[in-house]
């Protein structure tokens, strides 16, 4: 019996969290209890927590209501196991709660990954049932440790959605708009966009006034415009918009002003959560359209043999980590109520986007 130790959200009120502290249950076969080394803390998370219900974010780990564990994503030991392939000792990466620890039930192994079996988790978009042999991958990826969970999902999804625009020669677009540009997965972006000497169009990033320095600093946009100022961006060229801020009343600004020259309008993100409501489905211009990853990873599974997509998002997310080393600063946290503090700062926008927070309750 050990000491599990979870920080928990209430669900109808995301600022009140509380702090669970219990013992482990003794494991099931086919089980394996990890112990998670360190996650990482973006507003990413805040979203998994906004589109928890629709897409189920809140059923990987169930808890009590009104309280859901949001999850993150991380590394972790395993330090007890009852499977016949995982063994004690071996390090894995992938979708975890905040907490100390967690048990997983393992279903099918691969040489480079295992899928979680748990019976709840089945009806769940798979890909969050999939976990990482860390030993197993490429060599090249064992030399990111805090980057691979802080910077390669949303810097993968930036590939993601630059390998969608590019496929669709930007849609005929002249300039890409990136709503929260400062976002990790908005500048991952930019920056791809930007450093591709082959793509023929201007990359125009959107920000609160407080990020505009940063932004600039990161150099990979074109032009950075301040909320409220997109009047400054040229209306007579196409545009293609990508949206991680989730706020409807930028995105029905620019449809209006850009009319039939919005040539494609992007739906990733909800940074602005509390702005979030239903865009109108009328606007003028290209629909509005949520982007799904998982389409385009198909598609190119299709197109270029099974992972290789994934192979070339990583080699991305490496390099734009890389890239942004000195630009970001990176926080232990080992506290749960400290986790509890930054998660209410995440939700009122007060962690600057030069912050990497990482976790590892003590
Ligand atoms: N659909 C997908 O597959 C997918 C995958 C990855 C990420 N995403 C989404 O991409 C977005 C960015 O995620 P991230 O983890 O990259 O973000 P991040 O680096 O934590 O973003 C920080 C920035 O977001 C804005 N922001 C943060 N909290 C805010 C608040 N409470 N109110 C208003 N603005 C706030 C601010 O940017 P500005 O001042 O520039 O607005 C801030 O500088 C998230 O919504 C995430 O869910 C989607």
């Amino acid at each position: 019996m050990s000491n599990v130790v979870e920080l928990q959200v209430n669900r109808e009120n995301y600022h009140e969290t509380r702090i669970v502290e219990l013992q482990s249950a003794p494991l099931n076969e086919n089980q394996i209890r990890v112990q998670i080394d360190k996650f990482a803390l973006t507003s990413n998370n805040v979203s998994y927590a906004v589109s928890g219900d629709m897409i189920g974010y809140w059923n990987y780990y169930p808890a009590e209501a009104p309280y859901g564990k949001v999850p993150v994503w991380g590394f972790a030991s395993v330090i007890e196991s009852q499977s016949d392939h995982i063994k004690v000792g071996e390090r894995i990466w992938g979708f975890l709660p905040m907490a100390n620890q967690t048990v997983l039930t393992v279903g099918k192994v691969f040489d480079d990954n295992f899928m979680d079996a748990t019976p709840y988790r089945q009806e769940l978009p798979i890909l969050y049932n999939q976990y990482r042999r860390t030993q197993g991958e490429p060599e090249f990826l064992q030399n990111y440790d805090d980057e691979r969970s802080l910077l390669f999902p949303l810097f993968m999804t930036s590939f993601l959605i630059y390998d969608f625009l590019k496929d669709n020669d930007f849609f005929g677009a002249k300039q890409v708009l990136i709503g929260s540009v400062s976002s990790k997965t908005g500048f991952g972006l930019a920056k791809l966009i930007h450093n591709d000497k082959e793509a023929d169009v201007k990359v125009v990033g959107m920000t609160s006034s407080r990020n505009v320095e940063f932004v600039e600093k990161l150099g990979c946009c074109d032009q950075v415009v301040v909320y409220g100022d997109e009047d400054k961006i040229d209306r007579n060229q196409n545009a293609a918009y990508v949206d991680m801020s989730g706020n409807a009343q930028l995105t029905e600004k620019l449809h209006n002003q850009f009319g039939d020259r919005l040539v494609n309008s992007c739906l990733v993100g909800a940074t602005h959560w509390e702005e979030r409501r239903q865009v109108d489905q009328q606007l003028p211009g290209a629909r509005p359209t949520f982007f799904f990853a998982p389409a385009q990873i198909t598609k190119r599974n299709k197109e270029w043999g099974p992972g290789v997509v994934i192979q070339k998002a990583m080699i991305a997310a490496a390099g734009l980590s890389d890239a942004i080393k000195g630009d970001l600063l990176v926080e232990q946290i080992t506290q749960a109520d400290q986790t509890a503090d930054i998660w209410r700062d995440m939700l009122d926008n007060k962690v600057a986007p030069n912050r990497g927070i990482m976790v590892k309750f003590e």
